[in-house]
């Protein structure tokens, strides 16, 4: 686990989790988590026999909306005020867990069919290795892994670390927590490496949103 995904962690635990979840309640997104949602059920062909883990859940907003329909979903993270905010809104299968340094199967009863990573931004390239590791072990054979990154293409300014990481750490000047988040942006080929040698990409989609993001 890299010194900066620690460091945004201490961010969230430090008034950052209260932040995201305050924003989160004024402007919940629903069209955006929709579109995941429709996306998830068509992957898993509404199967409700399907384990579908979330890593990093935050507000826990998709298995809110999974675990409405039927679907066996666990919301996961590493931030107290996140898993609070995640039993708030009265979701069922919760567990505090850190993909980067627990491990799986002491932490989960079963592997999982479906793992999603989503807008986690906070990971360097080794951290970002592991998270496809632990997710690749954490799935049934078939299994499928869902996850998104920020897209390196419309990032110029992103600095270089000696790994190879392409990031920015930002202080968000609308928020009250001046402490710096860790961002790192990828490119297509830097996924292509990254899964090789465990996932098959079955698609892979270039969001045109304000910042291009890559994902669905
Ligand atoms: C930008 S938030 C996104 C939350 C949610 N997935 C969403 O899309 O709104 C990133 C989340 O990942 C969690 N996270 C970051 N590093 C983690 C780690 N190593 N283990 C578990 N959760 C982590 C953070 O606490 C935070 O909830």
């Amino acid at each position: 686990m890299s010194e900066h995904n620690i460091k945004t962690i201490n961010m969230y635990n430090l008034g950052g989790a209260f932040e995201y979840i305050e924003h989160n309640n004024i402007d919940p997104e629903t069209e955006k988590w929709e579109r995941l949602f429709n996306y998830v059920e068509k992957e898993v062909q509404k199967d409700k026999q399907k384990k579908i883990v979330e890593f990093g859940s935050g507000c826990g907003q998709l298995p809110v909306m999974l675990q409405k329909e039927g679907y066996d979903v666990t919301s996961t993270d590493i931030v107290d005020g996140f898993l609070d905010e995640q039993k708030r809104r009265g979701i069922k299968k919760i567990k505090k867990y850190n993909f980067l340094t627990d491990d799986f199967n002491n932490v989960f009863d079963s592997n999982a069919d479906l793992i999603i990573s989503w807008r986690n931004p906070h990971l360097d390239i080794e951290d970002m290795r592991k998270l496809f590791e632990v997710a690749y072990n954490g799935l049934n054979d078939d299994g499928l892994f869902i996850i998104n990154f920020q897209n390196s293409d419309v990032h110029p300014e992103a600095e270089i670390l000696s790994n190879g990481t392409k990031y920015n750490y930002k202080i968000l000047e609308d928020k009250q927590t001046k402490e710096t988040r860790f961002y790192a942006y990828y490119s297509k080929e830097d996924i292509n490496e990254l899964r090789k040698g465990l996932f098959d990409i079955i698609e892979y989609h270039n969001e045109g949103g304000k910042e291009q993001k890559i994902g669905m």
